[in-house]
């Protein structure tokens, strides 16, 4: 694993398997906050239930905490990753986030590696080592949907038609879906499952993004 540093200075992490970067390389903690956080209207709610594909290290979910502990709302986070990297890998990754201290990331460290969940204070984290594809999500649970496989181009299980209906049905009416990728398959795909889709002009340098709205149930 490869740790590099992208424009706006956080850091991103290059997987050899997958031959991709994990994150945007116009600005990996952009992409989380532009794309993931606000695409989702994650920062705007009372008491958010985050749904993610895949965990991987752990940049949306660090910045998805640092939003609701500081606005002091609590947090249900459930992510899926059927890889997880060494724990040195991932500790090194986050050390100069301003989360790293918090007593959550320090916990989650120190069970990193097979699935886990618990609850500190006022944050739930559940996080599944399986793939993703062979999990049974909870049912209209999510307001919030964070779906960050790799691309379609090499990692195609998570954004066919059928998954994408499951993702769909995860949802609450009402809940945010926010995705890097605005592949036209990509966008069909959550079009014919039921949502609302629309495409971001470049937030994140030139790149655009997609969010996807449960309209109705
Ligand atoms: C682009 S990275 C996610 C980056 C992450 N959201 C973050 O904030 O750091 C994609 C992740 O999805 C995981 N993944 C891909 N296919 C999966 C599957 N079928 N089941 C579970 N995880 C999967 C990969 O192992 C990888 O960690």
């Amino acid at each position: 694993m490869m740790i590099e540093k992208t424009p706006d200075g956080s850091l991103t992490v290059f997987s050899e398997k997958y031959q991709q970067h994990y994150h945007s390389s116009h600005g990996a903690q952009t992409q989380a906050r532009v794309v993931y956080l606000q695409g989702s209207r994650t920062h705007l709610h009372l008491a958010p239930k985050v749904l993610e594909v895949g965990f991987g290290v752990a940049m949306n979910f660090l910045t998805t905490l640092q939003d609701t502990v500081s606005r002091g709302v609590p947090l249900h986070y459930l992510a899926y990753e059927f890889d997880p990297i060494a724990t040195e890998t991932l500790r090194e990754y986050t050390r100069q986030h301003p989360m790293f201290e918090h007593e959550v990331w320090q916990k989650l460290l120190s069970v990193w590696g097979s699935s886990f969940a618990f609850t500190l204070g006022e944050v739930t984290v559940d996080v599944r080592v399986e793939d993703v594809t062979q999990a049974e999500f909870p049912l209209t649970w999510a307001s919030g949907f964070y779906l960050d496989g790799f691309s379609i181009a090499v990692n195609p299980e998570v954004w066919t038609p059928e998954f994408c209906q499951k993702v769909a049905s995860s949802m609450q009416v009402g809940a945010h879906l926010a995705t890097y990728s605005a592949a036209g398959a990509v966008r069909r795909a959550l079009q014919d499952a039921g949502l609302q889709v629309t495409k971001h002009k470049g937030l994140t340098g030139k790149r655009e993004f997609v969010t996807a709205e449960k309209v109705t149930s």
